[in-house]
């Protein structure tokens, strides 16, 4: 191990790079449904509350876990523990990037598939959502169409990922991450000027608290791990590549910053837009393939905002994308020895065939069903619903109890000095957050998805 590891260029390459695995499907196509669907702003409060309580302290610990042993998350729990338990807990954070990708880049796929429709002009004339339904299920049904931008988003990812930690993602997350913005408010502003949007407004900042039960709680928390990349090593990976004069604390906080108001932008954006037009906020997972569709098709100049949100969408879920791929490779660089290019082709094929099933689950494969559910809701089941939560406890548990606070202190002090000085208190609070609130509400939303509570 005498090779020097890569690394990123700046602070500021690393909070976007970081920020841009946060940012994805999640924000702008997850996280706007399932606030439409739980009441709206109710549910919003105790999402934010829950990024708070949760994923800020446990996304410290994992950016740590992973700078201080420089390592991917195999390579990281056996430098810190070296006990066969929390090495296997490495080994999971690598088999959910493995199955997230598989299914996620089947989305991403559908997002460029969505920016060429608009090109071409098939999104500009629905009269309801019901017709952009119907264009929607003619194209996932295509086992053609599916294959082919699941490709091309396999590819475009790869293509990133092989030109390295600076080359390729840093660099790739500076261009990307503005453009990502720069969309977001222009279309924040188209829906806020639009007549009715105060509908839309109040639907996201008047809490109606008859819709919150514990479901609701707990799809809360479920996202707050999904939207922040948590659990799986995906932060640890790019804390892996930070440098020991940054700040871990500060960093983390931009992350979280970034993350939630981009996500509360794009429920701006879409829900001014939905009420503007008199349309169903709780459509589910189609509000945005078809639901929004027809919102554009009714609005002057509406195929522009339609390119620009469908390549929104395609920017978010592909600077995620890279980030899972990264966890895998950086495995096989730093354990096993490959180089990166190699790496990428042979797990990233790997990575691409396991999705071939998942994009063939909305056309040719839709009848083969385990337990109702086909192939693409059971890896997203058992990768988001299961290994997510569950590695999200483990890192909890393993900074709060398991590695020496003082070793914890230590590490975290390391380019954060002052921080520590001015803020005497943070050290309890984290801990106490860590410790015992972020395990056993991690540990109900467990159980609840394995159908025990
Ligand atoms: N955070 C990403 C999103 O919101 C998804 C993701 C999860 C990415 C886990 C990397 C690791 O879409």
């Amino acid at each position: 191990m005498t090779q020097i590891r890569e690394a990123w260029g700046s602070k500021l390459g690393f909070i976007l790079a970081a920020a841009g695995s946060a940012v994805g499907l999640g924000n702008i196509w997850k996280f706007p449904y399932i606030a439409g669907e739980n009441g709206g702003a109710a549910f919003i409060f105790i999402y934010l509350i829950c990024i708070v309580i949760i994923g800020f302290p446990v996304l410290i610990s994992e950016i740590l876990i992973g700078r201080t042993t420089q390592r991917n998350p195999v390579g990281a729990f056996s430098m810190l523990s070296n006990s066969k338990g929390w090495i296997s807990v490495g080994f999971l954070g690598v088999l959910a990037g493995f199955l997230i990708l598989s299914f996620y880049s089947v989305i991403g796929g559908w997002t460029l598939g969505y920016v060429v429709e608009t090109l071409r002009g098939s999104l500009s004339n629905f009269k309801s959502p019901e017709e952009a339904g119907v264009l929607f299920g003619r194209l996932s049904g295509n086992a053609l169409w599916t294959l082919g931008y699941h490709t091309l988003f396999f590819f475009l990812t790869m293509f990133i990922v092989i030109r390295g930690v600076q080359g390729g993602i840093e660099r790739s997350s500076k261009v990307m991450m503005p453009v990502l913005l720069s969309i977001l408010v222009i279309l924040m502003i188209r829906g806020v000027t639009l007549d009715g949007a105060s509908e839309g407004l109040a639907f996201l900042w008047v809490p109606d608290w008859s819709k919150i039960n514990g479901q609701a709680i707990l799809i809360a928390l479920g996202h707050a791990f999904f939207t922040l990349s948590l659990g799986m090593g995906a932060m640890m990976t790019y804390g892996s590549y930070m440098s020991k004069k940054d700040n871990v604390v500060s960093a983390a906080g931009q992350i979280v910053f970034l993350d939630t108001v981009i996500a509360l932008m794009a429920g701006v954006a879409i829900f001014t837009a939905v009420f503007a037009s008199g349309l169903n906020p709780a459509a589910g997972p189609g509000l945005i393939f078809q639901t929004l569709p027809a919102v554009f098709a009714g609005m002057t100049g509406g195929v522009y905002f339609a390119f620009l949100f469908f390549l929104l969408l395609a920017i978010a879920a592909l600077t995620s994308a890279i980030s899972l791929l990264e966890v895998v490779v950086a495995y096989f660089v730093d354990e096993r020895g490959w180089n990166r290019k190699g790496a990428v082709m042979i797990f990233g094929g790997t990575i691409f065939l396991l999705g071939v099933p998942s994009a063939l689950s909305f056309n040719l494969m839709s009848d083969v069903t385990f337990m109702g559910k086909t192939f693409f809701d059971v890896v997203d089941f058992i990768a988001s619903n299961i290994l997510l939560p569950f590695g999200g406890l483990m890192i909890a548990i393993f900074a709060g109890w398991v590695w020496s606070r003082s070793a914890v202190m230590e590490a975290v002090k390391e380019g954060a000095e002052n921080f520590f000085e001015m803020n005497p208190n943070f050290e309890t609070i984290w801990f106490i957050f860590l410790k015992f609130i972020a395990p056993v509400l991690i540990a109900i939303v467990l159980l609840n998805s394995l159908g025990i509570v």
